[in-house]
C-alpha cells in the first residue's frame, strides 16, 4: 500500500436469517435497502445466510444449525426476520422451531430494545400525532417468566411456570435503560429524561426485587427523571398518555406484551423494530412474528424489519448510515409514498413499501 493512504475497512460482517413465513419477503425488502445505503456511505458488507427456524425445524430436527452460535457472536450484527409455523408444535403443545430461548440465552442477548415512533402519515389506534408518540420499551430478554420456558412442571391437568427475576440480570438491563436514556432527548411532551419501571411489585416478590434494583441503579443517574407504574396502569397510560414516555425498563413477559400493545399506537406491528443486545453479540428483528395468515401475499409491511436494520448499522458502528435509513423511512411516509390500511397492510403491496424507502434514499 502506498504510504499516507489509509486502509481499505475490512466489510461489514453480516448474518442473515430470513425465518418463516412472511421473514424471508421482509428480510429481502430491508436487503435492498442495505444495498441502497451501502452505496451511498461508500460502506462495503459481505452476507452469510443462515436456515433456521420452524421450517429448518422440520427439516433438519434443529432449529438453529449446531455451529451457528460462534458464527453469529463472531459477526458484526444479524439481521433476523421472524420464526414460527403454528403447525410446528413439541407434543407439549408449545411451538418447535422458535428461536428466542435459543439466540437470546445463546448470545447472552439480555436487552431486547423496541422503539415506538409515530411516524408522519400513519394513523395510530389513538388520536395522537406524528411526533407525538417517541419511547424506548427495554425488554428484559434472558429471564423472567420466560426462563422457563420448557422447563416448566406439566402433567395432562396442571401446568407451572416459574418466573425467575434476579439482581445481576435486573441491574445491568435497567443500566442499559438510564445510558439510553442519557443518549436520547427525552420524552415527547416536556423533554425530560425519564426512565420508567413497569412491574407488578404490589403482588409478586419477583417484581418487588425489580423495582429495589431499579431503585439503587437509578441513584447512578441523577440526571435521569425516574418514574413507577405498575404493569396494568402502564398499559392503560400508553394508550392514554403515551407523549409523556422516554424509557420504559421491564420484566420480558411484560416487555413482549405491552411492546405490542405500543405497536398499536403507531401504526401497527409493521411498524415497529427491535436490536436485542448483549456485551458480546446483537441481532435485529421486527417485534412481531411470522404472520403466517398473510405469508407469500405480499401483504406485509417490511417497516419493522427496515427499522430493524437501522438498528443493527446503529449498533455495528454505522450510524450515520442507520440515521439515513429511518430518515429514508420518514421522507417515504410523508411524502404518500406509503399507504397502508387499516390493519397495518401496504394497500400496494410489500415490494411498493420497499421501493419508496429505496428511492428516497438520495445522497
Ligand atoms: P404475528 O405477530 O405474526 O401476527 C399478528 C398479526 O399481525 C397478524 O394478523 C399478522 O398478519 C399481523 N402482522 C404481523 N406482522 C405484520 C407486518 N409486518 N405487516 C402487516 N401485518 C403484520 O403473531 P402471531 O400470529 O401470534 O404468531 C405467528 C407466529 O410467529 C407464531 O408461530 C409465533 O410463535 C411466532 N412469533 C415469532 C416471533 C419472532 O420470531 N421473534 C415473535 C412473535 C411471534
Ligand atoms: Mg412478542
Amino acid at each position: 500500500m502506498p504510504s499516507g493512504q489509509e486502509p481499505e475497512p475490512e466489510p461489514l460482517d453480516l448474518v442473515v436469517i430470513p425465518g418463516d413465513g412472511i421473514g424471508p419477503e421482509l428480510v429481502d425488502s430491508a436487503l435492498q435497502v442495505l444495498e441502497r445505503v451501502a452505496a451511498l456511505e461508500g460502506f462495503q458488507y459481505r452476507i452469510t445466510t443462515i436456515d433456521a427456524g420452524a421450517g429448518a425445524y422440520r427439516s433438519t430436527g434443529r432449529a438453529l444449525p449446531a455451529d451457528a452460535l460462534g458464527r453469529l457472536r463472531a459477526a458484526d450484527g444479524v439481521l433476523k426476520g421472524p420464526v414460527g409455523l403454528p403447525d410446528v408444535r413439541h407434543p407439549d403443545g408449545t411451538e418447535a422451531g422458535l428461536l428466542g430461548g435459543l439466540l437470546r440465552l445463546g448470545l447472552d442477548t439480555f436487552a431486547n430494545v423496541r422503539p415506538m415512533r409515530l411516524l408522519p402519515g400513519i394513523a395510530g389506534a389513538t388520536r395522537h400525532r406524528a411526533g407525538e408518540i417517541d419511547y424506548v420499551i427495554v425488554r428484559e430478554n434472558t429471564e423472567g417468566l420466560y426462563l422457563s420456558r420448557g422447563a416448566g412442571a406439566a402433567t395432562p391437568h396442571a401446568a407451572a411456570d416459574q418466573l425467575m427475576v434476579t439482581r445481576v440480570g435486573t441491574e445491568r438491563v435497567v443500566r442499559y435503560a438510564f445510558d439510553l436514556a442519557r443518549g436520547r432527548s427525552g420524552a415527547a411532551d416536556d423533554g425530560a429524561r425519564r426512565v420508567t419501571c413497569v412491574d407488578k411489585s404490589n403482588v409478586l416478590r419477583s417484581y418487588a426485587l425489580f423495582r429495589r434494583v431499579f431503585d439503587e441503579v437509578a441513584e447512578n443517574y441523577p440526571d435521569v427523571e425516574t418514574e413507577h407504574l405498575y404493569a396494568d396502569a402502564a398499559a392503560h397510560d400508553l394508550v392514554a398518555r403515551p407523549q409523556s414516555f422516554d424509557v420504559l425498563v421491564m420484566e420480558n413477559f411484560l416487555g413482549d406484551v405491552l411492546s405490542d400493545l405500543g405497536a398499536a399506537t403507531v401504526g401497527g406491528l409493521g411498524m415497529c423494530g427491535s436490536l436485542n443486545v448483549g456485551a458480546e453479540a446483537a441481532y435485529a428483528e421486527p417485534v412481531h412474528g411470522s404472520a403466517p395468515d398473510i405469508a407469500g401475499r405480499g401483504l406485509a409491511n417490511p417497516v419493522s424489519q427496515i427499522l430493524s436494520l437501522a438498528l443493527l448499522l446503529d449498533h455495528a458502528a454505522r450510524p450515520s448510515a442507520g440515521d439515513g435509513v429511518r430518515r429514508a423511512v420518514e421522507s417515504a411516509l410523508s411524502g404518500g409514498g406509503i399507504d397502508l390500511s387499516e390493519r397495518g397492510q401496504p394497500v400496494h403491496g410489500t415490494q411498493s413499501v420497499t421501493s419508496a424507502v429505496c428511492e428516497a434514499l438520495r445522497p
